[in-house]
């Protein structure tokens, strides 16, 4: 956990950060951190555009204090990003590595969700030394319990959700909106309790379109003036389907039905409060793990605190969600 890349016959501090994967509200308020706090440890710092395609290229700018100025408010990532399919490869891998040499750096910074530190993984293991930064709106990454741009997406989510019960309780209406998560249910179940969902369709859990037909005419039922459903898109049953399925099997559900999928617009949302500290303390605790030579962790929260996990551990994992919050929610859609 202690190699950083060995430079001959100079004493050169050069650290390199990099935003890898979907994009998430705080990224820049990570990146901020990382070059403000890794400057006042001493090093001259890189920024990487455009995730680990720009690695593989050799596509470094040196970023100094100013260059990060007006970007903690701001959603998105100002060294964009990419999902790198190269970097699965021998020869991307290869490639990466030869750029963090030829640039002299000695530590890269990698702020992404499970993907990017698979890629941070692979790289640590032939010779480089990374350190990751917990970030994805998805909360599945192993070894931290939130990760940068969650809260603020669901957020999103949750006024999305707001609003359609709103027009839904107007009409008598039934809802079905898909939310982000394509492996996690957490965005699906923390805005589907904290937005009064009558159902919760999560990838972890399988359900069957006739159990979510069940609770919506049950709500009906109970006198409900509206039903919402929030299903996460990587569940067996994602909205299209589950609209589909009622649709061809005449299945009654009481309320007239409308389907709302949110997609990216939980992406790109003014990073909250809690996201902008969080990325603002992971980006500095990975530029005092880089002065302290630490690599080959992952940085994120546990029990409040900063906390690290070796890239072995995270890498390759899924952190599951919190099922038994779906009774919960079960209980209060009474
Ligand atoms: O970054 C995580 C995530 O937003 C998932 O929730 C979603 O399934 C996926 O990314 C969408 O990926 P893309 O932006 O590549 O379509």
């Amino acid at each position: 956990m202690n190699r950083h890349l060995e430079q001959e016959g100079d004493n050169l501090k050069r650290l390199a950060v990099l935003t890898s994967g979907g994009d998430a509200p705080g990224m820049n308020a990570a990146t901020r951190a990382v070059v403000r706090s890794g400057i006042g440890h001493g090093f001259e710092v890189f920024g990487v555009q455009h995730g680990y395609t720009g690695l593989i290229k050799g596509d470094f700018r040196p970023l100094g204090a100013r260059d990060v100025g007006g970007i903690i408010h701001l959603g998105g990532t100002m060294l964009g990003t990419t999902r790198c399919e190269e970097l699965r490869t021998e020869r991307g891998c290869a490639n990466a590595l030869g750029q963090l040499r030829a640039h002299q750096i000695s530590v890269l910074v990698v702020i992404g969700g499970n993907g990017s530190q698979t890629g941070a993984r692979e790289l640590q293991q032939r010779g480089a030394a990374v350190v990751g930064v917990a970030s994805t709106i998805d909360n599945d990454l192993y070894g931290t319990e939130v990760t940068i741009g969650t809260t603020t997406a669901i957020d999103v989510a949750l006024e999305a959700i707001d609003r359609l019960r709103v027009t839904a309780a107007s009409l008598k209406r039934a809802f079905l909106v898909e939310v982000m998560g394509r492996l996690s249910g957490h965005i699906a179940l923390t805005a589907g309790i904290a937005g009064g969902a009558e159902c919760i369709v999560i990838p972890e859990v399988e359900t069957t379109p006739e159990a979510v037909a069940r609770q919506l005419r049950d709500a009906y039922a109970r006198g409900k003036s509206h039903a919402i459903a929030v299903v996460a898109e990587g569940a067996k049953y994602n909205a299209e389907a589950l609209a589909r399925h009622f649709h061809e099997h005449g299945e009654r559900i009481g309320f007239d039905l409308r389907v709302t999928r949110l997609g990216h617009i939980q992406r790109g949302g003014t990073p909250g409060v809690y996201d902008r500290m969080l990325g603002t303390r992971l980006g500095a605790a990975a530029a005092d793990a880089a002065a302290e030579g630490r690599s080959g962790i992952v940085l994120g929260i546990r029990a409040g605190k900063v906390a690290s996990t070796a890239l072995e551990e995270v890498a390759g994992k899924q952190k599951a969600a919190d099922v038994s919050l779906l009774e919960l929610a079960r209980v209060l859609a009474m």
